[in-house]
């Protein structure tokens, strides 16, 4: 999205990084939006609306502002906005967005605003990983016009350590921009060979973004009306002790890509995803995981449902073998941890596949992330995986991968010579397991 001329309503929620909301609404000024802004009361108490109303230039929409002179703010504040961004959002607003509720300023907003809605989230690590917050953020997932930006974990502002912080104001302003372009970004640096875009079967329908007040889901016109994948997405995280892990530095971005591609196309996409910046558009439904033993159980659960399964996510081949209770102390000693495999997610889908043994086909497809020996490497990990394809990409390219719209990749499919890398956008690469996928499912 182009934040240049776009009218922005920020919602600012009572916790202790409402001054980043201000940094926030400089950035999106620097870069020619207008902003307005809305405070709960708990919100004035840790930066006076005197400063909002300062930098904004415009009056802030309080519980107990000027009313006679602006009755209607909670309807006109929502109706100027092109955005409505909810940052800082506390754990008491997000649960009254879940609920309906709607007795301040910022969420009667919520409510009221027909506009596109962004969320991040900023609280301590145990109210965010509450049973509440949790339930209620997943509700929030699956409103119509709404996302849920990831947050970070790290040090907070209470001292602890854990997921929970508020997303810096420039990753958020970055993530704007990309949000409503993150699939027709600019375009890519071409390489020696020709871009997938083009090689690929062109699908009839459109692709990204849906607008808003259409579900593609219910168009018969679309090729993939009436059809479900399944796609996993994000990294995941293998639990150390309490406060560390191991991971990766998997974004998601590509598995926005393909669920946005999908969706727009009219398949029903259900996302099964660990943690990740990049945040799906509303319409997808997503089921959150940690651990790769997670994330299996979760795919397993879902997979007979499926006419596509896609598994985008990188997921971590080991975890540690104990998890210790407690952090583990300093000792100054060398430290050894022992990794024992993981479930290999995508081996177990295709041998449930042939267990199962139906006549209704299903799409299964692999991805494969390699630094070297790029085509012996795929071919022999589609061999063993019994997977229909794989998407072999080469992420570690100065110029593609992790965090970037663009990537080097390849579809290998199975009976098939490995093709070249070509450069493409993270769209590119959703469109052609798109239109793969048609084929199988179609031919
Ligand atoms: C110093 C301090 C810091 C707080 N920080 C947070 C926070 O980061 N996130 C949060 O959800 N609540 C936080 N709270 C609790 C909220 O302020 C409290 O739930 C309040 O009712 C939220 O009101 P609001 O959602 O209407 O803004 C904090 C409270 C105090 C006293």
């Amino acid at each position: 999205m182009n934040l240049a001329g776009k009218k922005i309503l920020l919602g600012v929620s009572g916790g202790i990084a409402v001054y980043k909301s201000c940094e926030l609404l400089r950035l999106l000024q620097k870069k020619g939006a207008e902003v307005r802004v809305c405070m709960t009361d708990a919100a004035t108490e840790f930066v006076a609306p005197l400063t909002f109303a300062s930098l904004s230039k415009c009056p802030v929409y309080l519980k107990n502002g000027a009313v006679e002179a602006r009755p209607f703010q909670h309807i006109d504040f929502p109706r100027w906005a092109d955005l409505y961004l909810v940052v800082p959002a506390t754990a008491n607003v997000i649960g009254k967005f879940a609920c309906g509720i709607a007795d301040d300023p910022v969420s009667l907003c919520f409510m009221s605003c027909t506009c596109p809605r962004v969320i991040a989230p900023a609280m301590n690590v145990a109210m965010y990983n509450s049973p509440a917050v949790k339930r209620n953020l997943e509700i929030l997932r699956g409103f119509e016009n709404t996302t849920v930006l990831e947050s970070p974990a790290g040090e907070l502002a209470c001292g602890e350590v854990g997921q929970g912080r508020l997303m810096e104001p420039a990753e958020i302003v970055k993530w704007l921009e990309g949000a409503s372009l993150p699939l027709a970004a600019a375009a890519c640096a071409s390489s020696a060979t020709p871009s997938p875009r083009g090689t690929a079967p062109k699908t009839p329908a459109p692709a990204i973004p849906v607008a808003k007040d259409i579900d593609p889901t219910k168009d018969s016109t679309l090729p993939g009306y009436g059809k479900k994948v399944l796609l996993t997405a994000g990294r995941t995280e293998e639990a150390i002790d309490p406060v560390r892990y191991i991971s990766n530095r998997s974004s998601g971005k590509t598995a926005v890509a393909l669920a946005s591609v999908f969706y727009a196309n009219g398949f029903s996409v259900e996302v099964v995803a660990g943690p990740m910046e990049a945040a799906f558009p509303g319409g997808v439904k997503v089921t959150r995981v940690k651990s790769a033993r997670d994330m299996h159980d979760a795919v397993m659960e879902r997979l007979q449902e499926a006419d596509a399964v896609v598994h985008c996510a990188a997921v971590a081949d080991y975890r540690p073998a104990h998890a210790a209770d407690e952090k583990i102390k300093d000792s100054r000693s060398q430290l050894t941890i022992e990794l024992v495999p993981n479930p290999n997610i995508l081996r177990d889908c295709t041998a449930a596949r042939k267990a199962a043994a139906s006549s209704r086909k299903q799409v299964i497809i692999g991805f494969a992330l390699e630094t070297d020996h790029f085509e012996k490497h795929a071919a022999e990990k589609l061999a063993k995986s019994g997977a229909d394809a794989l998407l072999l990409n080469a992420p570690v390219a100065a110029d593609s991968g992790f965090g970037r719209d663009c990537v080097r990749f390849a579809l290998v499919k199975q009976g098939s010579p490995v093709p070249p890398l070509a450069m493409g956008e993270k769209v590119d690469l959703a469109e052609t397991i798109l239109n793969f996928c048609l084929e199988r499912l179609n031919g």
